[in-house]
């Protein structure tokens, strides 16, 4: 299904959607989702908002196939959210990070890209771009478990984006970050959703919503009781706003004169605009880095990862079709026949070079194998161990 004014194709699409937790003995506890209908298009954000309890992250977890809607539908890109195809298009920060807190912060990307499948040499490059993008590059071999929340929220957040996801899930996702990691999530999302990327945002944070969404649903109780574009929702079209460069005190006084005389008697103000907080802090805190100041916490975070900005590529079908990703393709020099010119030869060299630096580069990679190798991997082991017990006895 369009939208019928955007013409953007629909992501996710909830009928009815509902959901009850019921006790060990199937007594109702509460009726988290109540009966909602919403519908988000292709290129979107979408700020879910709602009180405590009303029912957002249940929402959440019914779009990622965590938890079964007790009635309704809900499909995303036109499947069952527990179909593959569709966890594949998928990033998700969780409302609390589940990390394996052993872990270094390479190694959690590693594992995450692991398991979509990304080959050694892939997640190792996407991981050191996103590492710098957050923040966190400084602190790649110190194990999550030891990270502050703001820290953890950094990592969660690279995590979900190790797949280059179509649709982005983030469930507070600048809760417990400092101002500078809010703005630079804000960024971020700006960014993914003009390359085209749907996100939907939990958040509790309203001025962060309304930096960067453009529409939003209001829970209460599990049931929607506002929805609409935040120019619908918040334009008061009641008043009027004129915003002009300081004025001569002779034009305020006409110009107060001019709303006197017009309004008759009904109030108006005029008064000088006042900045946001969050730019009034960025600005002390870019001076301070301006300035070196030291500091042991996080630092601004980077760049956008690289391989976020790329035209997105099929990397998803050649998934589902079980091939690997393709090889860089190398440029080709076509042997003239019979001989090859003297800088035609160089350049062949070169290139060869590089192709065997890369492939040796590869070949050290540790490579997790797939299941399948197991039994193989399990059978080698036990030779080994058996040898050494040998030699050991
Ligand atoms: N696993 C569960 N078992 C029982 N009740 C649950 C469970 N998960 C959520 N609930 C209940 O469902 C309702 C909605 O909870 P939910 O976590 O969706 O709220 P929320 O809007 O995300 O709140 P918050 O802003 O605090 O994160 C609450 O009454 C909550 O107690
Ligand atoms: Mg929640």
């Amino acid at each position: 299904m369009q939208n019928p004014i955007s013409g953007k194709e629909s992501v996710i699409k909830a009928v009815g959607l509902s959901k009850e937790f019921r006790d060990f003995w199937n007594r109702p506890k509460a009726k988290a989702v109540n009966d909602i209908d919403f519908e988000v298009y292709e290129g979107e954000v979408l700020g879910l908002l709602g009180p405590n309890g009303s029912g957002k992250s249940t929402t959440i977890k019914m779009l990622l196939g965590l938890l079964y809607p007790t009635a309704g539908s809900i499909t995303v890109f036109g499947e069952s959210p527990r179909s593959v195809r569709t966890k594949m298009r998928i990033g998700y920060l969780p409302e609390e990070s589940y990390l394996y807190k052993y872990l270094t912060a390479m190694e959690t990307l590693d594992f995450f890209g692991a398991l979509f499948n990304l080959s050694a040499l892939e997640r190792r490059s996407r991981s050191e771009q996103l590492l710098e993008m957050v923040g966190l590059s400084h602190v790649r071999n110190r194990p999550v478990g030891e990270f502050s929340k703001g820290m953890a929220r950094r990592i969660g957040l690279a995590q979900a984006m190790i797949n280059d996801p179509d649709l982005l899930i983030l469930d507070e996702p600048t809760s417990g970050l400092d101002p500078i990691g809010c703005k630079e999530i804000k960024d971020l999302i700006t960014f993914l959703q003009k390359r085209g990327k749907t996100v939907i945002v939990s958040s509790h944070l309203l001025g962060d919503v309304e930096d960067i969404c453009n529409r939003v649903l209001i829970l209460y109780g599990g049931i929607i009781r506002a929805s609409g574009t935040l120019d619908e929702l918040l334009t008061v079209s009641s008043s009027s706003r004129i915003t002009t460069p300081l004025l001569e005190p002779g034009i305020t006084e006409r110009l107060v004169k001019i709303l006197r005389d017009s309004l008759k008697g009904e109030q108006f103000v005029i008064d000088h605009p006042r900045r946001s907080l969050e730019d009034f802090f960025l600005d002390v805190v870019n001076k301070a880095r301006s300035e070196s100041v030291k500091t042991y916490g996080a630092e601004g975070g980077g760049e956008i990862a690289g391989y976020l900005k790329e035209e997105s590529r099929d990397v998803l079908k050649d998934l589902m079709s079980g091939q690997k990703e393709k090889e860089p393709e190398m440029p080709r020099i076509e042997k003239a026949e019979g001989k090859e010119d003297d800088g035609a030869a160089k350049s062949r060299e070169t290139i060869d070079k590089l192709v065997t630096h890369a492939t040796e580069e590869k070949k050290q990679m540790p490579e997790l194998k797939p299941p399948e190798n197991r039994e193989e991997v399990n059978k080698k082991l036990s030779h080994l161990v058996s040898k050494k017990d040998g030699k050991d006895r």
